[in-house]
């Protein structure tokens, strides 16, 4: 007989049926009459409550089903008298696939803190808080998927190695076979990749858009979803060294269409998990933030403010008093300046036409000479949820480009050649995956929402 998820067991329609549960004891209590084990199998934040007679069952089993331990039972579903839920199981079966040793079973009935649970992350995803984030992120990585897929967009896998630097910033981590202690040389005495794997210097990506680029001037629309990697020595709740990207790319689009389809996504993705993550997001906000619910609606429900970098600095100057770092036109925005515009306009804001010279080599110029069509839309809570921007699609100019902001031109020829080859007005942007969980989920650490968190000085598990 195959075993039913608990959801399934949870819902009334399971009345009457014999029915077989497997999954880790949340706790076990009871008396000599009667025993109540909670249930959980990761299908649901809710437990089963398992009801069992101690009489009918050898009391070696009964012991072994501890906190943490890994059952099987069977047993007729029947309405609940009291559980909180609307069913639970009378057992007739029990057995126990793993024990868990009480004394040495790290996550206990008693809460736990996120940083203790932080160095626990083989076991943390067994917690409720865990489960939840865990289920929310998945449906999130469903969600982006139908999303696109339902308007058209192709999923293209971009490298994860790959001998450029898409962003221009030199926060690569370096892909090498070559022996570290004694690695070749050539007659100048630098390390000699040609000797390399891949016969060339190679990296772990920072983005895809790159090549993204090159699927949309031949797909029209697609969209990127990988990890990315950032050896930036951010020790912040908002930067992770490995980060999964949304990257859609877009020919014939501009950056109103660009802010259109940021929009449109957020709002899809926000509202999915209010319809589809109910259980879990009321759980959040139950426990950890009770504004949550009430944040992602208000996102949903209006349209987000969008304007220029330069009337972004207007706001912010008169109010400088207010900041530790400076503000003034050319200034690249600081996290506290962000928090103050989102808060000044009561919602999500999209800035465009950032000054160039904060910005990568890849993005629209403008006619004033001094602006790229960049777009950034900032969050409440988070900040910088997405960044993107038009793309410069004509040759000359990208080329000036990369040669006043030093990007070696031998690393993207075939970039370049896009332009030289049926170019065409383009844009799109990367959507940070984390940051969107944690928008969604309402915890306050980016190493929460991902199962392993990557981090400066931390890659264990
Ligand atoms: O703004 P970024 O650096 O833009 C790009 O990489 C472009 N190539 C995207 C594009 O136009 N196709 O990164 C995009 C987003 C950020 O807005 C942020 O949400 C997230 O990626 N991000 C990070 N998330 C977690 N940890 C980090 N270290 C991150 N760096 C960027
Ligand atoms: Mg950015």
């Amino acid at each position: 007989m195959e075993h039913t998820s608990v959801k399934d067991l949870l819902n009334a329609a399971s009345i009457g049926k014999t029915a077989i549960a497997k999954g880790w004891v949340r706790t076990k209590r009871g008396n000599k009459n009667v025993a109540f084990i909670a249930l959980n199998d990761g299908s649901t934040i809710h437990n089963l409550q398992l009801v069992a007679d101690p009489t009918k069952f050898d009391e070696e089993t009964l012991k072994k089903i501890t906190t943490g331990a890994c059952i099987r039972a069977k047993g007729e579903v029947v309405a609940s008298q009291g559980s909180g839920q609307a069913t639970e199981m009378q057992v007739s079966e029990l057995e126990v696939y793993g024990e868990a040793d009480v004394d040495t079973y790290p996550l206990q009935k008693k809460g736990h803190t996120l940083e203790f649970l932080r160095e626990i992350a083989h076991l943390r995803p067994r917690t409720n808080t865990f489960g939840a984030v865990l289920r929310i992120r998945h449906n999130m990585a469903f969600a982006i998927h139908k999303y696109f897929n339902d308007r058209g967009f192709f999923y293209l896998h971009s490298p994860i190695i790959t001998g450029s630097d898409a962003e221009g910033a030199g926060e690569m981590f370096r892909v090498s076979v070559l022996d570290a202690e004694n690695p070749p040389r050539n007659e100048e005495g630098k390390i000699d990749y040609t000797q390399d794997f891949f016969g060339k210097e190679t990296n772990l990506t920072v983005s895809g858009q790159l090549e993204g680029e090159l699927g949309a001037m031949a797909l029209g629309k697609i969209y990127t979803f990988g990890p990315t990697f950032r050896a930036e020595n951010s020790n912040t709740p908002r930067h992770l060294a490995e980060f999964w990207m949304i990257e859609p790319e877009m020919a014939f689009h501009d950056i109103v269409d660009n802010q259109d389809l940021a929009e449109d996504m957020l709002k899809y993705l926000i509202n999915y998990a209010l319809t589809n993550c109910k259980d879990d997001v009321e759980f959040l906000n139950n426990m950890y933030d009770k504004e949550l619910l009430a944040r992602l609606q208000s996102v949903v429900d209006k349209p987000f403010k969008r304007m220029t970098y330069t009337e972004a600095i207007d706001v912010l100057v008169p109010n400088k008093a207010k900041f530790e770092f400076d503000v003034e036109w050319g200034t690249d925005l600081q996290k506290e300046h962000e928090n103050f515009l989102v808060s000044h306009f009561g919602g999500p804001v999209i800035l465009t036409d950032y000054p160039k010279h904060i910005k990568a080599f890849y993005m629209k110029q403008n006619d004033d000479g001094k602006t790229v069509r960049a777009m950034d839309v900032l969050f409440p809570w988070i900040g910088e949820i997405i960044g993107g921007s038009q793309r410069e699609e004509n040759y000359d100019k990208l080329l000036q480009r990369m040669n006043e902001m030093h990007i070696p031109e031998k690393d993207l020829w075939w970039y370049l050649e896009t332009r030289k080859f049926g170019t065409c007005p383009h844009a799109g942007f990367g959507l940070g995956f984390e940051r969107l969980v944690l928008f969604v989920t309402g915890m306050s650490n980016i190493r929460d929402v991902i199962p392993f968190p990557r981090t400066p000085k931390n890659a264990e598990f």
